[in-house]
């Protein structure tokens, strides 16, 4: 395949940033984005140029790094699936491909398609953990029995990756579906009862600090994720929310 690329170039968060023409041939249909991307770095320093920077780390759509926005969606076509697993048959011969970087306030770009994540680590810093003591012998894992529609529910929201694609197709910028997964998860099972009121409390607080915006329910962040998390969570995480306040704390 031959493709027209238009990729997003910026030095720096101050950088104003726009986009600049690739042309790139024999691009085979079996290929993984990220590889593309990798024969098209290849090609600009063989000419003497500026590689693109693009995040990635395990490219088996489990770190949550990689994070494009292609032809205006969060990881490109397809559903259920990282911009590390998208492959170029999803493309054709002659087709023009806009690679961007996510944009959202909270995410700064570092250069061209690297964004600063560093939002979601504070968050999760602010709650995203059971506190538990480690000391003397390993607990029986049976010994606190869980029904089986919450495990599955707090393992569903547990596949949550961090990649940020709920962040970027909202028109608010709005994080409530990665918060409402991290606080699921937790506080669906025993464990994470006992930290459950503050922790809804400070990670939404954190969540606001960081600059993310209100989430109007249009629905397009579960649309987008690449692990279907669903909007249950949200619905979970405000009655957590509310339950909290309510106590005063
Ligand atoms: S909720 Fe989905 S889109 Fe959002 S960070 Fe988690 S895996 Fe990514
Ligand atoms: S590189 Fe790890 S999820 Fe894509």
């Amino acid at each position: 395949m031959n493709l027209t690329l238009k990729v997003w170039r910026q030095n720096g968060e101050n950088d104003k940033g726009g986009l600049v023409t690739y042309p790139i041939s024999n691009v085979s249909e079996d290929m993984s984005f990220l590889e593309m991307m990798d024969v098209l770095n290849e090609q600009i320093i063989a000419d003497g140029g500026d590689p693109i920077a693009f995040d990635h780390d395990c490219r088996e759509g489990i770190c949550g790094m990689c994070s494009l926005y292609i032809n205006g969606e969060a990881h490109g076509p397809g559903r259920g699936v990282t911009t590390c697993q998208l492959h170029m048959r999803e493309f054709k011969d002659g087709d023009t491909i806009f690679i961007e970087p996510w944009k959202a306030k909270a995410f700064p770009v570092i250069k061209d398609l690297m964004v600063d994540r560093s939002s979601f680590d504070a968050i999760i810093q602010a709650g995203g953990y059971v506190s538990v003591n480690t000391s003397g012998n390993t607990q029986d894992a049976n010994a606190l029995p869980i029904e089986k529609e919450k495990a599955d529910a707090a393992f569903d929201a547990a596949t949550c990756i961090g990649c940020g694609a709920c962040v970027a197709t909202c028109k608010n910028s709005s994080a409530m579906l990665f918060v409402s997964a991290k606080v699921s998860q937790l506080a669906l099972l025993p464990q994470g009862r006992v930290e459950a009121t503050d922790r809804v409390l400070n990670m939404v607080r954190q969540m606001d600090l960081e600059g993310f915006g209100n989430c109007t329910n249009t629905g397009a962040c579960e649309v987008e994720c690449p692990k279907g998390i669903s909007l249950e969570n949200i619905a979970r995480m405000n009655r957590e929310y509310l339950a909290a306040s309510l106590t005063g704390k």
